[in-house]
């Protein structure tokens, strides 16, 4: 430090500053106040324009745009684990934008058009625990100079400094995702059993009132008569479907365990769906293609989760779309995981209902029941599972489903 600092006027700021912002981080609880702050400190320290910083987002591993302005939108500015992400994370060490050919293989064209229209001309990575877990970039200086040597070695300092609060950040994020999780799973269980304790209770007298009316429909000729009694029946019908769903939240807590192939029974719900639901143009895609993936888990709920969330896609298509199916594989902390992707072109999910659309009965349809998702969270949960939905960066949304293989050695 000491030779940073040649007159004693700039030692005693920089020492206020870096004192000042030692101290904030340790009340930092939240993400978007310490990238506040980092963003005062850098223009503070280096006189930096233009500070944006890309978080890692914890479920996606991508980096986005934290701090979008006016003239910016955070979708448009992710960056994946290639190219600059690859760099940052083996170099640990801020990069001085350049487009000479040498640079060639640090910037993907991703990378580039994102450096390019932030204008940035300086990037640092900001790390803790060998985990690259975001981004800074800044544009041109205050005084237009090119930035030196000092002032990357403030800002390597600045950065060792925010490494805590980012641990801390990480720790809290991860701890109320997991808080989340659990609560989520909690209110589910309890409504769900009240709901499958009601729905049996129904069931059986409704069953008298549909036989009844059954019996009364064969006595009848008049036609105007007949259509109340037919719609009567239709009405039924669907208090029984709905019935249906509530009854499988009791049951889908065991699920029964056998040896499957994945692709197959992918395959066959697709032929089910064109038969019975398709009015709409969609094209599905499916990749891999005819390879089995061989899977121990209840064949019957996994094919419902399936149903439930093609319905949706489909729902949410408005006349011609595509709807693809990817599966991949993983490995975490020594399990084996198939990831069931599905991606529609449809009309996306607001901000505001993402948080919602797990709970029973919530729905934004007119014939909606609200239940297709909370089953299908139950159901994956109790594989050992995750379900998580996420609006697609280019429109639409897409569903992850993360399900043990359950098979040794797969
Ligand atoms: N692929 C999708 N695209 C857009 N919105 C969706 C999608 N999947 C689910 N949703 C939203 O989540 C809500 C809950 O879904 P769900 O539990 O299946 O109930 P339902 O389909 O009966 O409304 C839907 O009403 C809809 O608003
Ligand atoms: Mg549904």
């Amino acid at each position: 430090m000491k030779q940073l600092f040649k007159n004693k006027q700039s030692r005693y700021d920089y020492r206020q500053i870096f004192l000042d912002f030692n101290r904030s981080l340790y009340t930092i609880k939240e993400k978007t106040s310490l990238i506040s702050s980092i963003v005062t400190r850098i223009y503070e320290l280096v006189q930096a324009k233009n500070i944006y910083i890309l978080w890692q987002n914890q479920d996606t591993t991508r980096y986005v745009l934290m701090n979008p302005q006016e003239e910016t939108s955070r979708e448009s500015y992710i960056l994946s684990d290639d190219g600059l992400i690859k760099w940052l994370q083996l170099n640990e060490k801020p990069l001085t934008v350049s487009f000479l050919p040498e640079y060639a293989n640090i910037f993907s064209e991703n990378d580039r058009k994102t450096v390019t229209s932030l204008n940035c001309l300086l990037i640092c990575p900001l790390k803790t625990n060998n985990q690259l877990r975001g981004v800074i970039f800044m544009g041109e200086k205050e005084d237009k100079k090119a930035y030196g040597p000092k002032d990357m070695e403030i800002l390597s300092v600045l950065l060792d400094n925010t490494a805590l609060a980012i641990e801390n950040i990480s720790y809290n994020e991860e701890r109320l995702a997991h808080l989340k999780r659990m609560m989520q799973t909690d209110r589910l269980s309890v409504i769900g059993q009240l709901a499958a304790g009601a729905a049996h209770e129904i069931r059986n007298p409704l069953t008298s009132i549909k036989s009844a009316i059954q019996y009364i429909q064969g006595d009848i000729n008049d036609p105007k008569k007949q259509k109340i009694i037919h719609s009567t029946l239709s009405e039924v019908n669907r208090i029984n479907e709905i019935l249906a769903g509530l009854l499988s939240f009791s049951r889908q807590n065991n699920p029964v365990k056998r040896e499957f192939d994945l692709t197959a029974m992918i395959e066959q719900t697709l032929r089910f769906i064109r038969n019975t639901q398709l009015k709409k143009q969609i094209r599905f895609v499916v990749r891999p293609v005819d390879l089995p993936l061989p899977v121990a888990a209840d064949r019957d709920q996994l094919k419902q989760v399936i149903i439930n969330i093609l319905l949706n896609a489909i729902e949410a298509i408005r006349q011609d779309g595509i709807i693809g199916i990817e599966i991949q594989s993983s490995i975490m902390e020594g399990t084996a995981y198939y990831h069931i992707i599905v991606t529609d072109n449809g009309t996306g999910i607001h901000e505001d209902q993402l948080e919602k659309i797990f709970d029973p009965f919530y729905t934004t349809k007119e014939e909606g029941t609200g239940l297709g998702l909370s089953i299908s969270y139950g159901i994956i949960h109790s594989h050992g599972g995750n379900i998580e939905i996420r609006n697609h960066p280019d429109g639409g949304t897409q569903v992850e489903i993360r399900l043990p293989k359950g098979i040794p050695n797969s």
